[in-house]
């Protein structure tokens, strides 16, 4: 007869662990609470919209977009444009600062001038696929010259006390798919924290998503892994921590489509339920973003061209956005008649919303629908200047 206790009951099939983490991840010793981070986005992410985000919330950590570390130390006009893109505010805490760049000194140097400014945490590209960066063996063309990666990572790491971060694609291209290897060497050089956006160089931003490197650099690391790409929602963001089992998520465009997204996430994250948003707050919230962008930006048509980037990606997560909105707001000619095109639709929208289900049909187009305009990410990577 047995004697040896019986095994315990499989958990019944109903009950799924949830995915969602319940402690803050810690790069080195700043703890990152939500675990979702901003992604750092050239032309995008520079003081007035992190601002937008921390003023929603949700962002656990924000990042600057990347900085050239050669310009980082030349004087005059070029470090001044630098600096400007650099700004933070004084309570804009934990953020992270991002440089890129191919002379392991050179970076070296740039980091210590971050972490003078204040950075919390210094971060190096090593996923950017665009030629301006990678033409100089920076970015993701460092996925293919694992040498010279490490060495910049060793130089930096000697440079400066604060934490130290990379962020990375999964590979250069499909036949050398090393995003674990080369965060594994990352961190026995002192790496603090790394992230991966599951995406080679080769994809740009196609492809297949394929998070197994992500997981498997989670595995085989006992630094914080960060999973990126198509991370736009709450569904998308417990999927990449359920097949990853990542330390927190990064939101790159999902933010400029939703700027709610990472708190919307964040709530999820809680247990709290989600925030419903009406046409007024998002108007609020909008035009108020449009003024941040005048008072920073010397130039009207500086701020109307920022204003226009991030909208182009907003109006697709508004109700008829596409259709009513975005013709109108791109083609505006200055900051005021970008703001009359916007209260006109929110006005349209608020009467929508309270149950008046013509009240968007004047701003819609009378013929077909116009053909789908360029996707602003494929412009900006044809011109290959983002990342
Ligand atoms: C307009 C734009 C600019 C970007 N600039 C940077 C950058 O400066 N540094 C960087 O590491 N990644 C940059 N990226 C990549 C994003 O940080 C992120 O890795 C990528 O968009 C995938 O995340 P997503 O699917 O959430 O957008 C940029 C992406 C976009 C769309």
């Amino acid at each position: 007869m047995r004697t040896d206790p019986l095994p315990s009951p499989a958990p019944s099939s109903t009950e799924v662990a949830s995915p969602w983490p319940t402690q803050p991840y810690f790069v080195r010793e700043v703890p990152i609470w939500p675990p979702v981070v901003l992604a750092p986005m050239e032309g995008v992410t520079d003081l007035t919209f992190r601002r937008l985000i921390r003023q929603i919330g949700g962002a656990g950590l924000t990042c600057t977009e990347f900085l050239p570390s050669e310009g980082l130390r030349q004087t005059g006009g070029q470090r001044g444009r630098i600096a400007w893109t650099a700004q933070f505010d004084d309570d804009e805490r934990p953020i992270s600062v991002q440089i890129y760049g191919k002379r392991p000194e050179g970076m070296a140097e740039a980091a210590r001038i971050v972490e003078a400014m204040g950075a919390t945490i210094v971060d190096i590209n090593m996923g950017c696929p665009s030629k301006k960066v990678c033409s100089n063996s920076g970015g993701s063309s460092l996925m293919a010259d694992m040498g010279l990666a490490i060495e910049i990572v060793r130089a930096v790491r000697a440079a400066v006390r604060v934490p130290l971060t990379v962020k990375m694609r999964s590979g250069f291209d499909h036949s050398a798919r090393n995003a674990p290897e080369l965060a594994w060497r990352c961190q026995e050089e002192g790496v603090d924290a790394v992230t991966i956006h599951w995406r080679t160089r080769a994809d740009l931003y196609g492809g297949q998503r394929a998070v197994d490197k992500i997981a498997e650099a989670r595995a085989r690391l006992s630094i914080p892994v960060i999973g990126n790409g198509d991370v736009i929602d709450v569904d998308s963001a417990r999927r990449m921590f359920a097949d990853t089992g990542c330390a927190g998520v990064m939101v790159g465009r999902g933010a400029m489509r939703d700027p709610w997204t990472l708190l919307q996430i964040q709530r999820a994250i809680e247990g709290k339920p989600a925030v419903q948003l009406g046409a007024a707050e998002k108007e609020r919230v909008l035009l108020g973003f449009l003024a941040d962008l005048q008072a920073r930006f010397l130039r009207e048509s500086g701020a109307l061209g920022r204003f226009k980037k991030v909208c182009s990606h907003f109006v697709r997560g508004l109700p008829f956005g596409e259709e009513a909105l975005r013709g109108p707001l791109l083609r505006a000619e200055s900051a005021a008649e970008a703001a009359d095109h916007a209260r006109r639709y929110f006005a349209h929208l608020a009467a929508w919303e309270a149950g008046d289900p013509e009240a968007m049909r004047p701003l819609l187009p009378a013929g077909p629908p116009e053909p789908p305009q360029a996707n602003t990410d494929d412009e900006a990577l044809a011109g290959a200047e983002a990342c």
